[in-house]
């Protein structure tokens, strides 16, 4: 059963025009075109300016948003930014978004850590805000410039890494209901397996490597979100009461194709039914989700009131599904090209 209440009315996307590609990446380190596309399915990722962060992204993601539906953001009453890549750790995206695009000081604005689940968590949290009546109109974006913490020495990591940016309204509707089931989780005893040191320098009594650049053990997360996500999919369909056959697109986290492949095979669930973002943006952490929507939707694949189950999972070890149903407002532009 559908809630009622709440729905996504405009998405909107952004990507740095910049590319790395493989080939570029040869040139970095000791690795090839043939080995990542084997192993993961990338082929480009988008690299920020070296002036251009998180904000400016998320800048761009809303403009794109606002453009193509026509939308005011006058009147939201809540920011809400996942990302693991604010400009500052203090003060938050979210701030300075408010003040960037002149949405009035009455609305809350905070950043979210939930790392490439960091979108499904805000989603998550923009719904519960809009059901429960205490907000009406929330922006939530999922934006990462990981190019900023990335190990360009590293060639088990910076061959998987790109930024980019996402953003959707949820607003409150009195008949129409977008959001169905959901299941969260974090499991913490593997936030080891992938971080980027801050204050502290160790976590789980492990000492950490301290390159002040995002680390990982890239088979652990590999083995743990292969066995979690099916698992955590059940959940979502439980919890929504249907099941798989009905959902018409599943947009898990683009961490790696390689991943994606054996979790829709565990789910018995159709690779072409399944939409990522990963082969030209790499992964873009919590962008990857939105942007995969968006692609689908400027593709006309994805259309409004269709099923769409969204999974993402990450450092933390955190993971978050959600099922969704779209109501996009008619476009009044096209979008701006990514
Ligand atoms: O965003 C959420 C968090 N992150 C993830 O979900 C990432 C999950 N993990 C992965 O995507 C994959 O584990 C990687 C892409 C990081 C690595 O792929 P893999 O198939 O698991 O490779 P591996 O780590 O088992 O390494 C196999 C071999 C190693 O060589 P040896 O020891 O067998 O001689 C690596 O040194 O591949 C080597 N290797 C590379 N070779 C060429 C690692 N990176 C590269 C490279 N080019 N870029």
């Amino acid at each position: 059963m559908f809630l009622k209440g709440a729905k996504i009315t405009a998405i909107g996307s952004y990507v740095p025009a910049r590319r790395l590609t493989n080939s570029d990446l040869e040139q970095m380190v000791d690795t090839n075109d043939e080995w990542i596309v084997q192993r993961t399915g990338i082929r480009e990722r988008r690299i920020s300016r070296e002036d251009e962060y998180t904000s400016d992204l998320c800048t761009a993601a809303v403009l794109d948003l606002m453009k193509r539906y026509g939308k005011s953001i006058q009147d939201v009453d809540m920011i809400l930014v996942a990302t693991s890549t604010p400009d500052f750790p203090f003060p938050s995206v979210a701030s300075i978004l408010q003040n960037r695009l002149g949405i009035p000081s009455t609305a809350g604005a905070i950043d979210m850590s939930a790392a490439c689940a960091g979108f499904v968590y805000a989603l998550h949290t923009a719904h519960a805000y809009v059901a429960s009546g205490l907000h009406r109109k929330v922006l939530v974006l999922g934006a990462d410039a990981l190019s900023k913490i990335t190990d360009y020495t590293d060639r088990s990591t910076c061959i998987l890494f790109g930024d980019g940016a996402g953003a959707v309204l949820v607003e409150s509707d009195e008949q129409l209901d977008g959001f169905a089931g959901f299941h969260l989780g974090s499991d913490g005893s593997g936030a080891h397996h992938v971080y980027r040191t801050g204050l502290s320098r160790s976590v789980n009594e492990v000492e950490l490597v301290d390159t002040g650049k995002l680390v990982q053990n890239g088979r652990e997360v590999f083995r743990w979100a292969v066995r979690t996500v099916p698992q955590g999919v059940q959940q979502v369909l439980n919890n929504a009461g249907i099941s798989l056959d009905q959902v018409d697109w599943f947009i898990p986290h683009s961490a790696n194709l390689r991943m994606i492949e054996p979790i829709c095979e565990r789910l018995n669930y159709p690779l072409e039914q399944a939409l990522y973002s990963l082969e030209y943006f790499g992964n873009t952490s919590a962008a990857s989700i939105p942007l995969a929507l968006d692609l689908g939707i400027r593709g006309g694949k994805v259309l409004n009131g269709q099923q769409i189950l969204l999974y993402g999972f990450g450092a933390g070890l955190t993971h978050a599904g959600q099922l969704v149903k779209l109501e996009l407002a008619p476009e009044v532009s096209p979008p701006t090209p990514l």
